[in-house]
């Protein structure tokens, strides 16, 4: 069974989609107001047998538990199956066990000891001396194994090649660079290198520094199968303990901030690397921190990309699931972990300040601002708080960050600080902008009485469709043919995300997990061997039957959401019910053919 055979299996999409709104008992289904768009009446339906749902309205959009918390909460794939893998209770195989070959890693700690070997050679003298000069010392250099690449531009590329490795492999570890001439060389030259481990302390690839005022001023390593720096913070690995023991993690931008800070016991340090925080980022600090602090520098306080930057990481470390359900038990999710900023001394970076004082560091680390407060600050400084309309724009610019706490505990108590911090009444700022409402009461609504079991069969495998994948994937000729298919066209999730990525021309290597199993098996599916004509004859003929069966699927929902109407609605949906009608008729027409 797969992953996502399992997750449907466990969960029910009746209780799903009563999360996000009332639903009612209508018959054999449930129907509501579809939460995609705006309308009065009901034209959204839920089918418990089939586990799926339709709007019947202005969306004409249908499909399964997946589609569905996709579309609502706006996420891809990847993150939908490892919230709803969470809200199960199904866990997900983890990245690493998932992949049978180590040897991209094994490269990079093969190049790690390399560098690192330089560093400590005769050429390493000046590089030694720059990096004495910024704080590390021999311990930390060992404990990050830190190190040198030579400037030459072949060095690595032939030590690793004579270990056995293949020109190829090492492009895909992304320690080698292809030149104009379509020529390998190694990467990084002359440049001081801090290899970056994954969250499961494999090492990814590195970070290296150019030692003078050359441009970038960091070089990483090319994204590729297992450097992908938007699933990565930096010294995770080392700081995943400390994060959890003290339930509080904090957050700089750079390489040796974080270095410097794990060299002076501050353990609980990750680094970003100098972008916004992703979702799996935050993912991996919300399982352990009830507190995430952000160093900023000051100057950036006020900046409008800072506040947009912050604003997001809020929302995401918010917006998980408002309530998980085990069987047939709902539970109140935990809120997020708190937000909070650490201000920095204007032009200060963490690491310099650790060096000169550590004591200040855990000072400013332990006085970190809650994210409102802080921001009321960085406001105030843009907006006059004391005239109406600068409260006016302070408390519109806040008002989405309260909104989008995860209880209404939360949001009153947010509510409160904004009023307080405003010094106006809470009557007052309610008359402006509103009082947020409360997602809890959205949560509980009734659960409809057929929660408690899910009675759909569950269809691992598909072999209409994976035999048109199969094809597909296969025989790159038959791409044109292609055109006619549509990713709703493929019931199962994986299927229809396999097919996606590969329309979109995406690498294996971005697939999720569960996907790329999937991706896999099908590249590798036996075909009874045939000739160009005869695939695409094979190929036709899959996507009709593909078609012709979302066409019945529609019909099948369509007949059951009839069967509770009154004979004057049914005359007034008598256009969309020929419309599919007329569709399988042209259907069946053009195969005969
Ligand atoms: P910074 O410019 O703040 O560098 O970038 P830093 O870490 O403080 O380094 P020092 O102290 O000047 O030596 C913050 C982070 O942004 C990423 C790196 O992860 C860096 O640590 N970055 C920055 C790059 O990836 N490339 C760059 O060219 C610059
Ligand atoms: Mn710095």
């Amino acid at each position: 069974m797969t992953v996502v055979d399992d997750i449907k299996g466990r969960l029910d999409i009746v209780d799903l989609v009563s999360q996000y709104g009332p639903l009612q008992k209508a018959g054999a289904s449930f129907k509501g107001v579809c939460p995609f768009h705006s309308e009065k009446t009901p034209s959204f339906f839920v089918f418990p047998n089939r586990q799926t749902w339709r709007c019947f309205g202005a969306c004409a959009q249908g499909g399964d538990a997946f589609s569905f918390y996709m579309r609502k909460e706006n996420v891809d794939f990847s993150r939908a199956l490892r919230d709803l893998a969470e809200m199960t209770g199904v866990e997900l195989p983890t990245r690493r066990a998932a992949r049978k070959d180590d040897s991209l890693y094994k490269i990079n700690e093969a190049a790690a000891q390399f560098y690192s070997r330089y560093l400590a050679s005769g050429d390493g003298a000046a590089a030694r001396e720059y990096a004495a000069g910024r704080g590390l010392t021999q311990a930390i250099i060992d404990k990050f194994q830190i190190g040198l690449s030579p400037g030459d531009g072949y060095s690595l590329k032939r030590r690793l090649l004579s270990l056995g490795y293949a020109e190829g492999q090492l492009a895909l570890a992304g320690v080698l660079a292809q030149s104009s001439e379509g020529e390998y060389k190694d990467l990084f030259r002359r440049r001081l290198m801090f290899p970056i481990w994954d969250p499961q302390g494999m090492m990814a690839g590195f970070g290296g520094r150019a030692m003078d005022d050359s441009n970038p001023k960091y070089l990483n390593s090319r994204q590729g199968p297992v450097f992908d720096k938007s699933r990565i913070l930096f010294a995770f690995h080392l700081a995943k303990d400390a994060i959890k023991e003290s339930g509080a993690a904090v957050v700089v931008e750079g390489y040796m901030d974080a270095i410097i800070a794990h060299g002076h016991g501050f353990t609980n340090v990750v680094a970003s690397m100098g972008t916004a925080l992703t979702e799996h980022q935050t993912g991996l600090l919300q399982e352990r921190a009830k507190e995430v602090a952000l160093a900023l520098d000051s100057d950036a306080a006020g900046q409008e990309a800072t506040l947009r930057s912050l604003e997001a990481s809020w929302k995401v470390m918010q917006r998980r699931v408002v309530s998980r359900s085990r069987g047939a038990t709902l539970y109140e999710r935990p809120a997020g972990p708190t937000l909070k900023i650490v201000r920095l001394p204007p032009g200060r970076d963490p690491d310099e300040i650790i060096l000169e004082d550590p004591a200040r560091w855990g000072k400013l680390t332990k006085e970190a601002a809650p994210l409102l407060e802080f921001l009321f600050d960085a406001l105030s400084a843009k907006y006059d708080v004391s005239s109406p309309q600068g409260k006016a724009q302070v408390a519109e610019t806040l008002f989405p960050l309260v909104a989008a706490a995860p209880d209404h505990f939360e949001q009153d108590r947010h509510f409160r600080n904004l009023a307080q911090l405003l010094g106006v009444s809470e009557a007052i700022l309610e008359a402006s902008v509103g009082r947020p409402q409360s997602q809890r009461s959205r949560a509980r609504a009734p659960r409809p009485a057929s929660a408690a079991a899910a009675p759909f069969q569950r269809m691992e495998r598909d072999p209409l469709e994976e035999h048109c994948l199969a094809l597909l994937l296969q025989n790159p000729r038959l791409k044109p043919l292609s055109m006619d298919l549509r990713p709703e066209q493929f019931q199962r999730v994986e299927n229809r995300e396999v097919f996606t990525n590969w329309a979109q021309g995406r690498t294996m290597e971005s697939l999720d997990e569960g996907v790329r199993e999937r991706h896999a098996y099908l590249t590798e599916k036996p075909l009874p061997p045939a000739d160009l004509k005869e695939k695409e004859g094979a190929l036709s003929h899959c996507i009709h039957r593909l078609e012709e069966r979302r066409l019945r699927q529609l019909k099948v929902e369509e007949g059951l959401r009839l069967s509770e109407m009154g004979p004057e609605e049914v005359s007034e949906h008598e256009a969309e019910i020929l419309k599919i009608n007329r569709d399988m008729e042209a259907l069946f027409r053009s195969r005969s053919v």
